[in-house]
């Protein structure tokens, strides 16, 4: 239970997914806490509108406005106002909810997230795409309107709950903890013949398709770094990554006097959303408690960036700034979707990404107009990289 306090009005945005439906569990575990504005989806509204009569939503949204039709008719009669539409999903972010759960995948996520912040709401962030293509601008939104960002990726989240965020110089580096994925003992030419089921069974995580590919492919750990660098005031340099197949630390904060503060727990989404969910206060949350005999050991290794040259790529990005971490997020949705609908091999999805990293130095993306311009552009080289790689 949250401690005890006023009912929190909360939205959930990407309602449907993964991170969505976590949400929704522990919204469900503690209707009493709880009251829903608006949820959101991007076709899926059967789903949506089973979710919105459950929880007495007063407005949904369908992100693919050729299904807004459908969701009328779905609540028909219930009084749940519904909007179809990428305005639409905008609109039920600006709802005056007090928490705003940002868990749509990829760019897509990024207006409806601003559109929570620029209005001051406590925004939990799972939509990390978000800050990847337009970091800059959304954390000086929430600068501008006291947004609360509280990241829900469970590495931030982890570190955001050991970071001293008052002495921040007392912090040396982030060491960002990183599964391997699927794919951690293979080689190059194993992977050059996966397939897409295999490529999305995750070893310790249940994750939507785009994110799953992302950790095969160890993208998500570069966008993860990206992501790191604007919540956290430390440097690239000083972000490490450490692979770490158990999933059991999240990551970790070391600090100057030779103390490394971490968070642990079994892999449940639902526990850093409850984080997020109850913050500043804590709740109970469902997920399976760490038993350490039983787990008896630990294991770290260093990533291979020969074998996963994403996160080779993902840091220069990072380093050359600019707009080469909008190309990178772009190209990567556009070749992420090519490899699942079986037009590119898997070693393709990273190698494309590069190839569009290279035609499109030196744009920049310090507007959201920018930005919008770049990820277009972006999106078409990788979708004309992918014809010439089919
Ligand atoms: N899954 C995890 O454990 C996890 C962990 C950390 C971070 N994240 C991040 O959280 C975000 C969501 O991941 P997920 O795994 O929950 O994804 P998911 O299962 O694929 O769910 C995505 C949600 O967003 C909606 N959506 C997809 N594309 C959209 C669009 N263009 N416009 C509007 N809505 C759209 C989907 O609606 P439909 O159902 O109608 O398609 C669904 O509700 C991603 O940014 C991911 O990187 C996820």
């Amino acid at each position: 239970m949250v401690a005890a306090g006023p009912l929190r009005s909360v939205t959930v945005l990407g309602a449907t997914g993964s991170v969505g439906l976590n949400t929704i569990d522990l919204l469900r575990r503690n209707r009493d806490r709880f009251r829903v504005e608006a949820l959101t989806a991007h076709r899926n509204t059967a789903g949506l509108a089973g979710l919105a009569r459950e929880f007495g939503a007063r407005f949904v949204a369908v992100g693919d406005e050729s299904c807004y039709g459908d969701l009328r008719q779905e609540l028909a009669g219930t009084g749940i106002e519904v909007g179809g539409g990428p305005q639409a999903l905008a609109d039920a972010a600006a709802r005056p909810a007090e928490w705003v759960m940002s868990a749509i995948t990829g760019a897509a996520g990024l207006a409806p997230t601003l559109a929570a912040i620029e209005r001051g709401a406590m925004v939990a962030l799972a939509n990390k795409e978000a800050l990847v293509c337009a970091g800059a601008i959304v954390m000086a939104a929430c600068a501008r309107s006291g947004s609360i960002l509280l990241p829900v990726d469970s590495e931030h989240n982890a570190i955001h709950q050991v970071f001293d965020f008052k002495n921040p110089e007392r912090v040396e580096r982030l060491i960002l903890t990183a599964s391997g994925g699927p794919f951690r003992n293979r080689s190059r030419q194993d992977m050059a013949a996966a397939t897409p089921e295999q490529a999305l069974a995750h070893p310790n995580w249940s994750m939507g398709a785009k994110i799953s590919i992302d950790s095969a492919t160890m993208m998500n750990k570069g966008l993860e770094l990206i992501e790191a660098s604007h919540l956290f005031p430390v440097p690239e340099p000083r972000i490490e990554i450490v692979v770490h197949p158990e999933s059991v630390i999240h990551s970790m904060v070391a600090y100057i006097d030779g103390s490394v503060l971490a968070q642990l727990g079994s892999p449940d989404m639902r526990t850093p959303i409850a984080y997020t969910l109850a913050w500043p206060d804590r709740m109970a949350g469902p997920s399976a408690k760490l038993d350490f005999v039983q787990q008896k050991s630990l294991s770290f290794e260093s990533p291979d960036e020969q074998r996963f040259s994403a996160l080779r790529v993902a840091r220069d990005a990072l380093r050359a700034g600019r707009a080469a971490p909008t190309v990178l997020n772009a190209a990567n949705e556009v070749a992420v979707r090519g490899f699942l609908d079986r037009r590119i091999g898997f070693l393709d999805i990273v190698a494309i990404v590069e190839e569009t990293l290279e035609r499109l130095v030196g744009h920049s993306a310090d507007s959201l107009e920018e930005v919008h311009a770049v990820d277009d552009e972006a999106r078409s080289t990788a979708e004309s990289l992918m014809m010439a790689a089919a």
